[in-house]
């Protein structure tokens, strides 16, 4: 219970740092203001009013005895109008006969406050019907009482009634609640500023593009976790760049021998020695080609804004001059434009259709579009691969068992190649069986 309980509170959490910081700073506050709304109008505010009540319910039930016994005293009379208007301000007012109608009339807010306290008051002083009669706007509050030979008109203003001083306090909590929050908001915003140039680098460079100009800067943890993605950048750049020269230099310094070794070899007699060596070093010489490009990976190339469609177009070109036909097939209305190393990915692709040629008869290209990736699917009708090994082909030199020694004759190098160039796209690139009883090559890419 308490699982499902926690689960759906977490969906109802706002997502970015942000909206969580203020909500974190907001829920006190708000609560603090009910509370202290809710004590302050419970305890303070009615307490306040239950007492000014009394006072002029008091007074009342004194001016019903009076005119009640000298109503017919006009000296008296005059005498208690003008003491009550300056004693008590309040007015006052007698008709002779007069009766008091039903109350029908409604009561909201301020209003009915009013009412409600006056006439708990009134209650317990006066066994006589009566009448309350609140005007908010004009400010005053009229109690009509019915004696035995007349109506009592007493009118007084709000004030003596109402203590307006708890709207001015609540307005200043409000607003001063309000200036924190503003305050707050400007300074969160600073804080999560960093916190978010941090984010977009890691993604930046995880989807393989120059982080050129970041700095750490924020808060003593922002700042650490920003170097810290400083130094882990620098190792992994140093180390692919190892990686990369040592491989090339034992390339490159293989390449010079070799070519040797193939003048000398044409000068041997022919034979079928000469045909067996001939052919050694020329898959040696493929082979150490391969390695260089591997080593080389995408190197310094610049990402462009490039169109997919064009690169398909071109590899369409390139493999039918071998007679390899390609089909392509991508959703109209759609854009298939992003950001990538174009040489690098038009290798990558050509590995993978190579293989198709090589492992297949036909291949069949789709694109697929959404919100914030694309999709290649790159399918065949060869033999495919058996799914245990869909993570062995990715390994450098790897080759199934059938296709060693074969005529393809690969390096073994093809797929891991491939590999390198998408994972620095920050994409990524699985195996699966294809529809079309082939392989089927998933490249999918962040756009
Ligand atoms: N479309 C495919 N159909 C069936 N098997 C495949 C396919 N693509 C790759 N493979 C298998 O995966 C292995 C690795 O492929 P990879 O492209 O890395 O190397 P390769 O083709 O043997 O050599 P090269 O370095 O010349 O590309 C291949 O040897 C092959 O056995
Ligand atoms: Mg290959």
């Amino acid at each position: 219970m308490s699982i499902i309980h926690s689960f759906s509170l977490k969906k109802l959490l706002p997502r970015t740092l942000f909206a969580r910081s203020l909500l974190i700073l907001t829920l006190p506050i708000i609560l603090t203001l009910i509370i202290s709304i809710y004590i302050f109008f419970d305890r303070h505010w009615s307490g306040t009013a239950a007492r000014l009540s009394a006072s002029v319910a008091g007074e009342v039930s004194y001016l019903v005895e009076q005119v009640n016994q000298h109503h017919n005293d006009d000296e008296f009379m005059k005498g208690l109008m003008d003491s009550s208007i300056t004693h008590f301000q309040v007015s006052l007012k007698y008709i002779e006969g007069g009766k008091i109608k039903s109350d029908s009339d409604k009561y909201i807010g301020r209003g009915q406050v009013i009412r409600s306290m006056l006439s708990h008051e009134l209650d317990k002083r006066i066994k006589r019907p009566y009448l309350i009669l609140v005007d908010v706007e004009e400010k005053w509050t009229q109690i009509q009482v019915q004696l035995d030979s007349g109506t009592l008109i007493v009118t007084s203003p709000q004030r003596r009634l109402f203590s307006s001083s708890g709207y001015v306090f609540l307005l200043w909590m409000v607003g001063v609640s309000a200036i924190l929050l503003v305050v707050a908001i400007l300074f969160m915003r600073n804080q999560i500023r960093p916190i978010k140039r941090l984010a977009v680098a890691a993604e930046r460079y995880g989807k393989g593009r120059d982080v050129p100009f970041f700095k750490p800067e924020g808060a003593r943890e922002v700042r650490q976790a920003a170097r810290s993605f400083m130094d882990m950048r620098a190792r992994i750049d140093k180390q692919i760049q190892q990686r990369t020269s040592m491989l090339a230099g034992v390339s490159h310094d293989l390449r010079t021998p070799l070519t040797r070794m193939k003048l000398q070899v044409e000068m041997l007699s022919e034979g079928e020695d000469k045909k067996a060596l001939k052919s050694d070093v020329d898959d040696m010489k493929r082979m150490i080609d391969a390695y260089l490009q591997f080593a080389k990976g995408d190197g310094n190339e610049e990402m462009e804004r490039t169109d997919l469609l064009k690169i398909f177009e071109r590899q369409e070109n390139i493999f039918e001059r071998d007679g390899f036909k390609i089909e392509v097939a991508a959703e109209e209305n759609k854009t298939y434009e992003l950001f990538l190393r174009p040489v690098a990915f038009e290798r990558c692709i050509g590995n993978v259709i190579s293989n198709a040629q090589k492992y297949a008869h036909n291949v069949w290209i789709s694109l697929e579009r959404d919100e914030d990736h694309i999709t290649i699917y790159v399918d065949d009708d060869g033999q495919g691969i058996a799914e245990e090994h869909y993570e062995d082909v990715f390994k450098p030199f790897y080759r199934e068992e059938k296709s060693r020694n074969s005529k393809t004759g690969g390096v073994g190098l093809g797929l891991p190649i491939a590999q390198d160039i998408i994972l620095a796209h920050g994409g990524e690139i699985t195996l699966d069986k294809s529809p079309k009883d082939g392989l089927r090559v998933v490249i999918q890419l962040p756009v």
